[in-house]
């Protein structure tokens, strides 16, 4: 599939279960099966981390519920501005809940950073972070988050729900993308 468009494969399938499953136990440990807030709260990023979140939420031993959201920050397809549109809210009030956002990348950490502003104003017990991937050389404004799978170099990656221009997010591992792709050499 996708037969030359991937230059290297980055993360293995194997990698990421062991990873989601590593994170899970950590996850679980700090939210007792019975809190007194209900229910851990997942907030999935649309649609990046979908493939994350299911496989985190199978992952966690503890019971989850599950809300996603999307939004767009302005900027071109490769690189974001910190300017954030909500495309799609939660459907439920968070006020009271432990939180965890489910992010599929870090990059510049702009748009989490404005997605935690935006969440904490709605009065969750708790509000924190798990990414599957943070590209550290990126980072452009300081974000707190709890919980990181992998640092990977600063170059755009696709698969595992990662897109480029809406292709690739159905492949099982995290690739780079070959050049050729998106008009380099
Ligand atoms: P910032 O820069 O605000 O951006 O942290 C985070 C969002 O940008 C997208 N993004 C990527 N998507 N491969 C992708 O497919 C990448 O290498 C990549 N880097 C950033 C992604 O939507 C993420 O939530
Ligand atoms: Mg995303």
């Amino acid at each position: 599939m996708y037969e030359g468009d991937i230059a290297s494969v980055l993360i293995t399938e194997e990698q990421i279960a062991a990873k989601t499953q590593e994170l899970a136990e950590l996850i679980a440990k700090r939210y007792p099966a019975d809190a007194p807030e209900g229910d851990l709260l997942l907030v999935g990023v649309l649609k990046g981390a979908i493939f994350f979140m299911t496989d985190l939420a199978k992952a966690l031993p503890i019971p989850t519920q599950m809300e996603f959201m999307a939004v767009s920050s302005y900027g071109s397809s490769t690189s974001s501005s910190g300017v954030v549109r909500i495309m799609k809210d939660l459907d439920k009030d968070i006020a009271g809940r432990n939180v965890l956002i489910v992010e599929d990348i870090i990059d510049s950490g702009l748009t989490l950073s404005w997605l935690k502003r935006n969440l904490s104003t709605r009065n969750p017990a708790s509000l924190e972070v798990v990414t599957l991937l943070r590209k550290p050389d990126a980072l452009r404004t300081h974000v707190e988050v709890a919980h990181v799978g992998f640092d990977i170099p600063n170059e755009f990656v696709v698969g595992y729900g990662l897109d480029y221009a809406e292709r690739y997010r159905d492949l099982p591992y995290i690739g780079t993308l070959d050049p050729k792709v998106y008009g380099g050499a």
